[in-house]
């Protein structure tokens, strides 16, 4: 199958890693704004320990040519797979939050990942994510409140939420799945309260058919996520969280293939008539601090 990056499609029937990667790749090159601002000697500082690390590993471990060369054809099928985006936010982006929210006080943060989508329809203070009328899995009530960390409520404060549907797939990457769907932004009220109500999601398996794929297959590793709910949670004069939530129990709390499960990010649903409810509350760092 090749994939044109220039409309990558999700009608093609199956989630394979080039159309799911072609797509994340396509998100990543018009969300993010990529400045290069970084002075010279930190590039080279940068670039200069990740190869001396290389290079280091190649000595130590005495790699073969045929192992070298392995390597670069593996490099050269993940560009051509489109799946830069989602092997860097599986096996590095940890890394880089968990430095970016050192300092920073109030609620936890983790990974982005890859499937984050601006602009999902809004609503305010209590509603139902976008969903198919024959949407499957479990009712979940998931809802809290927003403070700063002072505790002061934050009226308006805005919960932007994305999920996988019950069999682990993302609208807008996978096929076949209408545009927003479990995906939605709710606005809290005075007391910076919100309720959304949507289904409880599964875990999710990297796509495994492409090089992200041969990967972990050649190392013996598994695919898996534990099932979770991404949120990114902002309020006027505060710092944006960008964050997930994971639920007890599940098979891969302690072996998420991205590191991004933190003790603190632990739901704690509980059986209600009809599904599970969550209530989970934000505290936000104040802006500048
Ligand atoms: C990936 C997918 C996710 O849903 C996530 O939260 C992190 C990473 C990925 O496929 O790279
Ligand atoms: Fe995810």
């Amino acid at each position: 199958m090749t994939t044109d990056q220039s409309a990558p499609s999700t009608a093609n029937g199956t989630a394979t890693a080039a159309a799911t990667g072609a797509n994340a790749t396509q998100r990543f090159a018009s969300d993010k704004q990529v400045e290069a601002q970084t002075p010279p000697e930190r590039v080279s500082l940068l670039a200069g320990e990740v190869l001396s690390a290389i290079h280091d590993t190649i000595a130590r471990h005495e790699v073969t040519y045929d192992e070298y060369n392995a390597l670069k054809a593996w490099l050269i099928k993940v560009g051509e797979d489109g799946e830069w985006p989602l092997f860097l936010d599986v096996w590095v982006e940890h890394a880089v939050e968990e430095v970016a929210g050192k300092a920073r006080e109030g609620s936890k943060g983790t990974i982005e990942g890859p499937f984050y989508v601006p602009g999902a329809p809004t609503f305010e203070v209590e509603g139902t994510l976008p969903m198919r009328d024959d949407e499957q899995g479990t009712p979940l009530l998931f809802q809290g409140q927003v403070t700063s960390v002072d505790g002061t409520p934050l009226a308006g404060a805005v919960v932007d939420i994305w999920h996988a549907d019950s069999d682990g797939y993302y609208s807008q990457f996978a096929p076949d799945i209408q545009e927003w769907n479990l995906r939605g932004v709710v606005t809290a009220d005075e007391e910076g309260r919100f309720h959304v109500h949507t289904m409880r999601p599964a875990p999710y398996q990297i796509p495994t058919d492409g090089s992200c794929g041969a990967l972990i297959r050649a190392a013996g590793w598994h695919p898996w996520r534990p099932a979770h709910l991404h949120l990114k949670v902002s309020a006027e004069g505060h710092q944006t969280v960008t964050t997930q939530l994971y639920f007890p129990g599940d098979a891969h709390n302690d072996d998420d293939v991205a590191s991004a499960v933190k003790p603190e990010l632990m739901m704690d649903p509980q059986d209600v008539d009809g599904g599970v409810q969550v209530t989970y509350d934000f505290a936000l760092a104040k802006s500048g601090s």
